[in-house]
């Protein structure tokens, strides 16, 4: 049986039983946790559920747990300890997936110390959920359905989207580069992509629905469709391409029909910028993450050409000192990231980038330190993601005998915080007077008497406005600046 019959047939027999049941999904991670989080709450409303705010009310709660950091284990067994109460009083079904379930000694120290958990899952199962979910409400056993082996992405799964403006697509899963600080190769797999043609379908789907802002999701997307392509090439050069078992061709079709009966074809993350570029609605594409080896001029000229993709680059720089970068095995040095940032900027205009930057990675003396510092200065991002290092159980540099000392690692975080915050208020600045296009997202949280939105370049501003504004990119004058936002006007403009 097909997976998602196979789902559905699960889903079919929770809805029997299923009385008004709510459920609550707890996320812990990155985007692509946030969006595997849209797949499982998709799966609960359509067995009958509904959202719930409240923890205590809910007859279902799922931790979806992200593993890249530590504070993430620390979050997930500090809230298990709060609704082991609800366990206890409601008979609540605690279940637990995301990538930390595929670290063995996280599931033994559940299995040990939390009894109380039902159902254990990991990436590779979440489409096997309610399966799961049945079992563990009928036969009333604890379920652990965790795989080693690198899941299939699943076409097919029903989605409850977070929001109605903007909405993240997975293109692909896993990762082959095995930064030694990361664990997620590990977790998620190899890189394995999505057929083109499912992502433009569900492009072109959200569109339709009034989505406008697009964020293609991966952990590496400019490798899309490269080890597919890699593999192809070698079936083509060992001529065999013929004889070859069906399971062992990579499963991928090059080619998009386009809504209008053309065909294009896309081979590569550039042509699918380009194809997604093409789709009427969307106003606005983003994409996280690039790596820096990967960023070929093909990517660059599609971004240039395409009005609808963002002018901010999320580019990881990770460390500014050579040395490090070689011992994170980056593949690329302080010098090539630089020289990559002029390229990009020379060829695309008002271009502004974002990134991530870990501290304290093992052997980190003061002057690579200042390398990281100096590159931040040089290239005055819009955004910094800043990470104190955290050793993963796993990795090559847990392995690394030059570990940093904790308040040697606060302290290096704490200056480039400090220089994060200067570069930041001050490239505000540049927005006094300009006029910027906003979409519009909603009111403000702390004030409802204001509308919100983002500019092309991530940055949030306020303004007063109309209701009927919101989902609509509109040109709005910055009037002021803030640290962490700007002021805008709607009018006289
Ligand atoms: N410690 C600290 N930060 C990490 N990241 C990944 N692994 C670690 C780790 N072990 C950061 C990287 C990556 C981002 C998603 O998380 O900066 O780009
Ligand atoms: Fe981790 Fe590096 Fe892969 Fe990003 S590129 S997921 S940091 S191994």
């Amino acid at each position: 049986m097909k997976i998602i019959e196979m789902q559905n047939d699960y889903i079919n027999k929770i809805k029997e039983i299923n009385k008004e049941g709510k459920y609550a999904v707890l996320t812990m991670g990155c985007q692509l946790n946030e969006n595997d989080s849209e797949k499982i709450a998709g799966m609960l409303e359509k067995s009958g559920y509904s959202k719930t705010d409240d923890l205590k009310k809910a007859n279902v709660i799922v931790f979806n747990t992200c593993c890249v950091r530590e504070n993430a284990e620390d979050r997930l067994f500090g809230k298990l300890g709060e609704v082991k109460k609800y366990k206890e009083e409601n008979g609540t079904i605690i279940a637990i997936g995301g990538c930390m379930m595929q670290e063995k000694h996280i599931v033994n120290k559940l299995k040990q110390s939390y009894p109380f958990v039902d159902i254990v899952f990991g990436p590779h199962t979440m489409q096997d959920f309610p399966k799961d979910l049945y079992e563990a409400l009928i036969e009333k056993k604890k379920i652990e359905d965790i795989l080693d082996i690198d899941g299939n992405i699943i076409e097919g799964m029903p989605i409850v989207r977070g929001d109605s403006i903007k909405a993240s697509v997975a293109i692909m899963n896993g990762c082959n580069n095995f930064c030694t600080y990361c664990i997620v190769p590990y977790v998620r797999g190899r890189e394995r992509s999505r057929n083109p043609q499912d992502i433009y379908n569900e492009v072109l789907d959200l569109a339709k629905k009034g989505y406008k802002e697009i964020t293609l999701l991966g952990q590496n997307v400019n490798s899309y469709l490269v080890s597919e392509r890699n593999k192809l090439e070698s079936l083509k050069a060992s001529n065999n391409i013929t004889n070859i078992e069906i399971e062992d061709k990579p499963n991928i079709n090059f080619n998009v029909i386009k809504e209008n009966g053309e065909k294009i074809v896309v081979d590569s993350f550039a042509k699918l910028l380009r194809s997604i570029n093409t789709i009427d609605g969307i106003e606005r594409i983003r994409f996280i993450s690039p790596h820096p080896k990967d960023f070929t001029d093909d990517v660059i000229d599609a971004i240039k050409d395409s009005d609808k993709v963002c002018n901010l680059i999320h580019l990881p720089l990770q460390s500014g000192s050579t040395s490090i970068l070689k011992s994170m095995n980056r593949k690329y040095t302080k010098e090539q990231y630089l020289s990559l940032v002029d390229k990009i900027k020379a060829k695309i205009p008002n271009v502004q980038f974002s990134t991530d930057i870990i501290v304290g990675f093992p052997g980190e003396t003061e002057e690579d330190f200042e390398d990281t510092l100096d590159v931040v200065n040089k290239v005055r991002y819009e955004q910094i993601f800043m990470f104190i290092y955290s050793r993963r159980v796993g990795t090559v540099a847990d392995k690394m005998e030059n570990q940093i000392e904790e308040k040697i690692k606060h302290e290096r975080f704490n200056r480039l915080k400090k220089l994060a915050e200067e570069i930041i208020e001050e490239g505000n600045k540049k927005y006094i007077r300009k006029v910027e296009k906003v979409l519009v997202e909603g009111k403000s949280k702390t004030n409802d008497k204001l509308l919100t939105g983002r500019t092309e370049t991530n940055k949030v501003v306020n303004f007063e406005g109309n209701d009927e504004l919101i989902g609509k990119v509109i040109p709005l004058k910055i009037v002021s600046e803030h640290m962490w936002y700007l002021k805008g006007k709607y009018d006289n403009i």
